[in-house]
C-alpha cells in the first residue's frame, strides 16, 4: 500500500557471526497516528489474553508501527518514551518476529532493522515450552533487555527496574492491541537461551517477555 510508505533503506550487511550470510535491512515504519478509536477504560475493561488467533488475518505494518510506538515510541524532547524508564536509562529493545523475518525495533529512527532473514515464529514457539497457540500469531514481539545498562547505575536494585519497565511496555502494547482490534498475550515460560539463540542476542542482552499478537479466533 502506498500510503504506508515502506522502504527499503540500504545497508550492507553480512551476517558472519550468525553463520549464514543474508543482505540485511532496515524498513522505514509509517508514522503512527494518535487516533480516538478506544477509551483507556474501554481498552482495559476489554484487555484479554486470548489462545487461539485468526491465522487468516494478517497484522498490518500500520498496525505493527502503532503497536511499536506504544511500546517504545520516542515521544519527549530528550529522546523519552511512551513508557518510563529508571534514570532515562532505556535499557530494553523490542524484536518483532513476521513471516519474513526478526527484526529489532529503532524507536528514534522508527525503523526495523533485519536480524534474520527468515520466519522464526514455529521456532519461537518451540522454545516456550511449545505453546503452540505462539505459531497461529500474525506477528510476535519479544522484549529483550541490556541488563548492564541499568545495574550499572542502580547496582542490584538495576535488574528489579528492568523487570518493571518490561511490564510497563508490555502493558503499552497490550492496551494498544486492543485498541485496534487485536489480541495479544504475554507470555513469561520459555527457554531464555533458546530464545536468544533464535534472536541472534549477545550475552549482554537478556529476553524477558515474548508478546504474539493477531486477531481473536
Ligand atoms: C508474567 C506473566 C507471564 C505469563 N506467561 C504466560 C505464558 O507463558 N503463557 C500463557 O499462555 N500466558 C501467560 N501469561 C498470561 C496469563 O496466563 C494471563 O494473564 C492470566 O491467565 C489472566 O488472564 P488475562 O490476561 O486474560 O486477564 C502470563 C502473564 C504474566 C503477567
Amino acid at each position: 500500500m502506498r500510503t504506508l510508505r515502506i522502504f527499503v533503506i540500504a545497508f550492507i550487511g553480512v551476517s558472519l557471526l550468525a553463520g549464514e550470510a543474508f543482505a540485511g535491512y532496515a524498513v522505514q515504519l509509517p508514522k503512527s497516528k494518535i487516533t480516538k478509536s478506544m477509551y483507556l477504560d474501554q481498552a482495559l475493561q476489554m484487555r484479554r489474553s486470548v489462545h487461539a488467533f485468526n491465522t487468516k488475518k494478517v497484522v498490518s505494518m500500520q498496525q505493527i508501527s502503532q503497536l511499536l510506538w506504544a511500546g517504545q515510541g520516542v515521544t519527549g524532547p530528550n529522546g523519552q518514551r511512551t513508557a518510563p524508564s529508571a534514570g532515562a536509562i532505556y535499557p530494553l529493545k523490542i524484536y518483532v518476529l513476521n513471516k519474513s523475518g526478526v527484526w529489532s525495533y529503532a524507536p528514534k529512527e522508527h525503523v526495523l532493522k533485519m536480524v534474520v532473514a527468515e520466519n522464526k515464529i514455529a521456532e519461537l514457539s518451540k522454545a516456550a515450552l511449545a505453546q503452540n497457540f505462539i505459531k497461529q500469531a500474525s506477528v510476535v514481539f519479544v522484549i529483550i533487555a541490556y541488563p548492564g545498562k541499568t545495574t550499572l547505575r542502580y547496582f542490584g536494585r538495576g535488574s528489579r527496574f528492568v523487570s518493571l519497565e518490561a511490564g510497563h511496555v508490555a502493558q503499552n502494547i497490550l492496551l494498544e492491541a486492543v485498541s485496534q482490534g487485536l489480541a495479544a498475550t504475554p507470555v513469561g515460560g520459555f527457554d531464555d537461551l533458546y530464545v536468544g539463540k533464535i534472536l541472534r542476542l549477545s550475552k549482554k542482552q537478556q529476553p524477558l517477555y515474548i508478546i504474539p499478537i493477531g486477531y481473536s479466533k
